[in-house]
């Protein structure tokens, strides 16, 4: 970069009152103020200084409006009252939009993983019972499955974030992308917001490096746009994007008939739902307001709310978001492409930001010293036209790995696929010795190419001559 330049971006930061960014530039060496520079280009001060001005002003802090709030109504699942003719005929609809190579599988794996512990990114932490595939190979053998299933090709998108986007790139190379062919998968960089303290200045992690994070979940829709990734899918003919996080091996990545129900409905942005096991559960709420689906987080939703029951004792506010979505891709170049009246909002958080003080050494608070800026996802769904919302099972959709154990842990994850095998091999007859949760006594594995759902498992068994023993480390494979 120029000097001239150099000295204009430093300008447009004193006028926004960032000039302490460059604090310490005379120190700096010629490739540290190159990539300092890098970094400040990168932030769009005018969003900002918005976003400090409001939130300096208190907007926002309150959380969202409760008011008015009403449980969204969702499509149920056959097992509890939903029409079977009705999932078997969207189950059609969605099937022949994949034959038609109109789906693309989409997965958000920017985020940061602090709370697992672990230090590569999430989607190459193993996960399966007995062959310890990663997240990423399992999805990968699922859109694979559904390809050969549908005679279909399916593209897939995944998101990194500049943190984890060449280490994500190395795994899948490393790989052999998984099985499935290299110009089937496209990688795309997340963008990213800087840390401010509560002055809304700027942080510094080093002196030469700005506290920049991952802008949100949410920021995929932008980032789809920017990242030509939506180009991409228009010119290959997909309009319908299947969307899910790198935390949860249980997902379906291609559903047929949810995508089938978002079709008929004509929807621009469709979920998933499960009834929350209990108030407390730590999961969003889908809720309807001024006629507009949203979802409400449990952290900005009272106690005394997620408690409420309905005549039947039923939780009034039942309807858990799983973060799992069908997109429509001409939904998301609006939204993604900052249309007027569909921007995504920021949320704050308070953290503790390793940040250099004005010595230059760092220091590592104790306490929350600064606040980062996120978008999520869902909050897209108030744009929506006809917003679909559909019932499934916990069982089969939902075990993310979330924490280092307890709950949504590496552990449970494995339990529940372990649950979920037993229940096919049970349901074709085999005996099996399981607990009273449905957990078998010893560890064996399916592969998704040998089925990837109760019918499909039925089906292979059927056909197989020989039925392989179901015991101790076995493997179903293809
Ligand atoms: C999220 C949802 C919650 C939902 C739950 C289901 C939010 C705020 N809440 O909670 O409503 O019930 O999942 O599992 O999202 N990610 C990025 N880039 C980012 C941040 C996150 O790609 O900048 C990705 C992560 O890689 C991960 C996913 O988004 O795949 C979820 O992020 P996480 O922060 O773990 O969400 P949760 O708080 O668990």
């Amino acid at each position: 970069m120029s000097s001239q330049s150099a000295e204009s971006v430093r300008a447009r930061f004193e006028e926004a009152g960032q000039a302490h960014v460059f604090r310490f530039w005379d120190e700096l060496s010629e490739g540290s103020r190159a990539s300092l520079l890098e970094q400040a280009e990168e932030i769009d001060l005018g969003e900002l200084g918005d976003l400090v001005a409001k939130f300096a002003a208190g907007d926002g802090d309150e959380g969202p409006a409760l008011a008015g709030l009403e449980p969204a109504p969702y499509i149920p699942h056959p097992r509890h009252g939903g029409s079977p003719e009705e999932w078997a005929a969207a189950r059609r609809l969605g099937e022949e939009a994949i034959r038609a190579g109109r789906v693309g599988a989409f997965t958000v794996a920017g985020g940061q993983g602090t709370r697992l512990g672990y230090d590569g990114p999430k989607g190459t932490f193993p996960v399966t019972p007995v062959t310890k595939k990663t997240l990423f190979q399992v999805f990968a053998e699922k859109i694979q499955a559904a390809e050969r299933r549908y005679a279909a090709r399916i593209p897939w998108f995944v998101m990194t974030s500049h943190a984890n986007h060449a280490a994500t790139v190395a795994a899948f190379e490393g790989a052999g992308y998984y099985g499935l062919s290299a110009d089937r998968v496209s990688f795309f960089t997340q963008g990213r917001m800087p840390a401010v303290d509560r002055n809304g200045k700027i942080l510094l992690e080093a002196k030469d490096r700005i506290a920049m994070s991952p802008d949100g979940h949410g920021g995929s829709l932008r980032a789809l746009v920017r990242s030509g990734a939506v180009a991409k899918m228009r010119a290959a003919g997909v309009d319908t994007l299947s969307y899910f996080q790198v935390d949860n091996p249980l997902v379906r990545c291609v559903d047929p008939a949810f995508i089938g129900f978002h079709l008929r409905a004509g929807s621009e942005m469709s979920s998933k739902m499960i009834p929350k096991a209990y108030p407390e559960e730590k999961v969003g709420h889908f809720c309807r307001r001024d006629g507009t689906t949203v979802v409400i987080e449990y952290s900005d939703m009272p106690m005394e709310m997620q408690r409420e029951r309905d005549e039947s004792g039923r939780l009034r506010f039942v309807a858990g978001s799983i973060a799992i979505h069908i997109l429509d891709v001409g939904f998301v170049a609006r939204v993604g492409g900052g249309e007027s009246g569909s921007e995504l909002l920021f949320h704050r958080a308070e953290k503790k930001i390793p940040c250099v003080g004005e010595d230059g050494d760092v220091v590592k608070p104790e306490e929350p010293n600064g606040i980062k800026f996120e978008m999520f996802v869902f909050d897209a769904l108030p744009f929506a036209e006809n917003a679909v919302i559909i019932e499934t099972l916990r069982q089969d959709d939902f075990s993310p790995v979330k924490n280092a154990d307890g709950k949504d842990s590496p552990r449970s994850a494995v339990e529940d696929q372990l649950r979920q095998f037993a229940r096919w091999v049970l349901a074709v007859g085999v005996e099996l010795p399981v607990d009273d949760t449905g957990l078998p006594a010893f560890a064996f594995e399916v592969s998704p190419f040998f089925a990837d759902d109760e019918e499909a498992f039925a089906k292979r068994w059927a056909a197989l001559k020989e039925k392989p023993v179901i015991k101790e480390g076995a493997v179903l494979e293809d």
